[in-house]
């Protein structure tokens, strides 16, 4: 079965083909990381209009990069959460192929498509091909929006058991490279000056102590509180940065890495997966592979960040399932929840 999966929901643009919900058979991807940079974030409005402009060449880009006939079975689509205009624009592109191609169109939740990046048999951090997910797993979600740990018992099955209070970890990655300035998107960045820390500093856990929660404000204010003691972003040295944000990443990967393990412990499951575009992080990657006790399922980084791929692969799940298609009646939904999903869940 061949699923053409459609992403839109922030500053990504993604067109992809996937067999069977686990092989790619085309790729295309369009980021729109530059035109926002300059404004320090994401600009909605340019956001979508970027995405507007760019799904046609896409399409045919990918069409063409493909030798031979598609042979599409349905259309996906990520209908929820991102960005209210962005998603308008993917899901209207979408019900226009599925009308004039006559396919089934489903409408994707954008995090469990992030889960099920995992599936993607060459698309595992080292290389290898290491089979579907085992399931009960526990799986972190961590993006600009959202960090949350949910049990998933079986496709489609799953529950949520930690989210964030307050910011989400990408964010406060983005937000931290802010304050030293170090430009947008913060996580790639903040990775790589960390790697020249001699000294990182300590900073406070950003872990709830009586609940599975996170609350990453009291991270991201304690670096802010740190810079001006020292005097300002101005003030700050290559070594200085280096330093904060090695004590940053490592703070922030530690919590997130302990927290996943202690819910796959306490929960029984029989794996863990990273998702999520902070999953692309090598130190995250790292500290859950030391410190795991069972197998472990992460996403080459580039599948980690928003694309169409994820968006396909999650779709052939709920297909394979007897989800019914949403065809005409699909509508974005901004604020789409872990557990709150359209189909056959
Ligand atoms: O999943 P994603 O591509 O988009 C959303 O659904 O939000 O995640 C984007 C977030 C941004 O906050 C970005 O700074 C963060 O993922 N990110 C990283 C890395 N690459 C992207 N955070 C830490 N380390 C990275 N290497
Ligand atoms: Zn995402």
């Amino acid at each position: 079965m061949r699923v053409l999966g459609i992403e839109s929901s922030c500053d990504e643009t993604g067109i992809a083909v996937v067999e069977d919900g686990r092989r790619i058979i085309v790729h295309g991807l369009s980021s729109q990381a530059d035109i926002h940079a300059r404004f320090g974030g994401v600009v909605p409005e340019i956001a979508s209009r970027q995405h507007l402009l760019t799904f046609p060449a896409l399409l045919r880009d990918v069409v063409q990069r493909h030798d031979g006939e598609l042979n599409l079975d349905a259309i996906a689509v990520t209908y929820g959460p991102g960005l209210a205009g962005s998603l308008l624009v993917g899901v209207n592109f979408a019900k226009a192929l599925a009308m004039a191609w006559n396919l089934p169109l489903y409408g994707v939740h954008h995090l469990e498509g992030h889960v099920y990046a995992n599936w993607i048999r060459d698309g595992q951090w080292d290389g290898e091909d290491h089979g579907d997910p085992v399931l009960p797993a526990v799986a972190l979600i961590v993006s600009g929006g959202h960090t949350d740990i949910v049990l998933i018992e079986a496709h489609g099955r799953y529950k949520l058991l930690s989210e964030t209070r307050d910011d989400a970890a990408g964010e406060a990655f983005d937000k931290v490279a802010r304050l030293l300035g170090l430009g947008y998107p913060g996580g790639p960045v903040i990775e790589r000056v960390a790697r020249e820390a001699s000294d990182p500093v300590r900073l406070p856990s950003p872990l709830i102590r009586d609940s599975w929660d996170f609350s990453f404000s009291g991270l991201k204010t304690a670096v802010l509180r740190l810079v001006n003691e020292r005097g300002g972003t101005e003030a700050l040295d290559q070594a200085a940065i280096a330093n904060i944000a090695a004590g940053f990443q490592q703070t922030a990967v530690i919590a997130l890495a302990d927290r996943l393990l202690e819910v796959a412990r306490a929960t029984g499951a029989q794996s863990v997966m990273l998702s999520g575009g902070v999953a692309a992080n090598a130190a995250l990657g790292a500290e859950v592979l030391r410190k795991a006790e069972m197998p472990v399922w992460r996403p080459r980084p580039a599948l980690c960040t928003d694309n169409g791929v994820m968006i396909a692969a999650r779709a052939a799940f709920l297909i394979e399932q007897g989800a019914q298609p949403d065809d005409g009646a699909l509508d974005a939904v901004p604020s789409l929840r872990m557990g709150m999903t359209l189909g056959a869940t």
